[in-house]
């Protein structure tokens, strides 16, 4: 914080800005005043930006619920920025998408403005699936919860026990595939979008996808974006990585 001096944290994604509090305070420490969260939750936003302001009277925030993909650019400036985006959402973006993205990051940061990135390492592939599937069956229902929601707001009739959370790992595209498959052949009707769908046994729909990242990988992609890494910082095993970068000049 004491190298970039932000006046203003701009957050990408912030849900409830806990890991946030630390760099508010930091900033604090160092004299910037604005925090402008952007959270497609207009709930988890407002219950965030309504704690924060109790705890810091000091915190001049500035919410916007919207999409980060497409609405960092229409943000005001106040002065010199910190833009963050951590818990690796990085790796939502696939290998065809995130380019375009870190290129809209990119042009959203000025001279003087800094990065500040979180992002999942690759480690042995026993570890990055695991973490997908936990004995307690969390990753499962939240993946399969998919199929809860096409139920709700298409009218499907997926029966939920029909399907399997298998999340495998894609060396190509450097990420874990949350596929949901078919435990049997069924014929699925979704009349939210006048169709149905016909599964075979084992066949999958692939809602997500969560790229791992390499120091290499990611300093030449943000390098492909105009920015340059600065500060590199992992835990002691290095499973995560922490970074720095600003505009190249
Ligand atoms: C994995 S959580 C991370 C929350 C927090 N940044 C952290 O690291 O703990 C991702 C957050 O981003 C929000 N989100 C996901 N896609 C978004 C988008 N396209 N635009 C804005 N917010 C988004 C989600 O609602 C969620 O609160």
């Amino acid at each position: 914080m004491k190298l970039v001096k932000p006046d203003e944290l701009v957050e990408l994604g912030s849900g409830s800005s806990t890991k946030t509090r630390l760099l508010l305070e930091a900033m604090h420490g160092t004299g910037g005043r604005w925090y402008v969260p952007i959270e497609i939750s207009e709930t988890a936003l407002y219950q965030a930006a309504k704690m924060l302001s109790s705890d810091y009277d000091w915190l001049h925030i500035d919410g916007y619920v919207g999409n980060y993909t497409t609405d960092l650019p229409l943000l005001q400036r106040r002065g010199r920025r910190l833009l963050t985006f951590l818990g690796s959402s990085l790796g939502n973006y696939t290998n065809e998408t995130r380019a375009e993205f870190l290129a809209m990051l990119g042009n959203a940061l000025q001279p003087g403005d800094a990065l500040l990135l979180g992002i999942d390492l690759v480690k042995d592939e026993e570890t990055m699936v695991l973490a997908y599937n936990d004995s307690a069956g969390i990753s499962a229902r939240f993946n399969l919860n998919v199929l809860v929601m096409l139920n709700r707001e298409l009218g499907a009739d997926f029966d939920v026990s029909n399907f399997t959370h298998s999340p495998v790992w894609n060396a190509e595209n450097s990420g874990v595939e949350s596929h949901i498959r078919a435990n049997k052949g069924m014929t699925v009707s979704l009349p939210g979008l006048g169709t149905s769908i016909e599964l075979g046994e084992g066949e999958g729909i692939f809602p997500a996808i969560s790229c791992k990242f390499t120091r290499e990988g990611v300093t030449r992609e943000l390098g492909d974006a105009g920015l340059e890494v600065t500060q590199w910082y992992t835990d002691s095993a290095a499973m995560y990585g922490v970074l720095v970068a600003a505009p190249k000049i």
